[in-house]
């Protein structure tokens, strides 16, 4: 796919992965929207961007609220005119026990992580739909959803649920030739924690973050081997060949293909059980 002259628009786009992931799309002489809370850093993305050549602009956006989504939709449809590929790629992290996690971690992990992709795909699928030709949409999961440690339950929940969502989308989009992807990146150094913190509202409390949870949760879902943790450029590396051959998972890096082998052995065992009692 030439992505010349299409519009590629990504939320969370101020920083991190979907920073990176504006970067390979403008290497390609895509047209920019940044979707990101932090207008701030969204419009330096998009500067940077433009210095280079590119045609991006930046909104500011809270994917929790389904206005904000509609009107960032209705500003790309003015200034681009559509949409050719679709980035959800916000997530926010909340550490914490189970019994310590709050109703406030619950709802702001949630209502961002789940109801802000629900949001958002929404908002731009009628831009997609008049788009035609090649599309796609990248939700952006995490390899979390293949190695649940512990004091991430609000954070792997939401993951879990974007997987659902997702999948389901793709099944009903296929017809359409909208192709959906899945992406599980994991472990980057970006500003997920610091950035996470700065955006959870106020009326909701500071969002705490205790070092002994991130420990816990590193040794449960035994991501301390050397290479799970990367940059978010190298993540990004194969997303336009994955996206190219129309993949449904794309596996960014990380050291977890065995728990997914034994995960998988487990259910496949709970099978084995069951038909061999019918
Ligand atoms: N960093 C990691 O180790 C890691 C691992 C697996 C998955 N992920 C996922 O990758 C995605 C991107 O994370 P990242 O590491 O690039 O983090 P990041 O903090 O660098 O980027 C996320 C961006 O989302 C924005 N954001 C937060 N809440 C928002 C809201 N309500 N509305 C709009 N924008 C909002 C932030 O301002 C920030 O610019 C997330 O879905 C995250 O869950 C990250």
């Amino acid at each position: 796919m030439s992505y010349r002259d299409k519009t590629v628009v990504i939320t969370g786009g101020g920083s991190g992965l979907g920073a990176a992931m504006a970067d390979i799309f403008a290497a390609e002489d895509a047209n920019l929207a940044l979707l990101d809370i932090d207008g701030a850093s969204a419009e330096a993305k998009a500067a940077v961007l433009r210095e280079g050549g590119a045609n991006a602009i930046a909104l500011r956006v809270d994917v929790a609220d389904k206005d904000s989504v509609a009107e960032a939709a209705s500003a790309v449809r003015e200034h681009f005119g559509a949409c050719d590929v679709l980035c959800a790629n916000v997530g926010v992290q909340q550490f914490g026990a189970i019994d310590k996690l709050t109703d406030q971690d619950w709802s702001w992990v949630l209502s961002v992580n789940v109801n802000g992709v629900i949001n958002t795909v929404a908002a731009f699928l009628p831009l997609l739909r008049a788009a035609g030709g090649s599309r796609h949409i990248v939700v952006t999961a995490s390899a979390s959803y293949f190695t649940p440690g512990v004091r991430m339950a609000a954070y792997v929940t939401s993951k879990y649920a974007v997987v659902g969502y997702a999948e389901v989308l793709r099944r009903e989009l296929a017809e359409e030739g909208i192709n959906v992807a899945m992406l599980f990146p994991g472990g980057m150094a970006t500003r997920h924690l610091e950035s996470s913190m700065a955006a959870r509202p106020e009326e909701l409390g500071e969002s705490k973050l205790d070092r002994e949870d991130i420990e816990a949760m590193m040794a449960s879902a035994d991501m301390t081997a050397e290479n799970h943790v990367t940059t978010a450029e190298h993540a990004v590396r194969n997303l336009l060949d994955e996206l190219a051959n129309g993949h449904p998972y794309i596996i960014t890096h990380g050291s977890y293909k065995g728990q997914v082998q034994a995960q998988q052995r487990a259910v496949l065992d709970a099978f084995d059980r069951m038909l061999a009692n019918p």
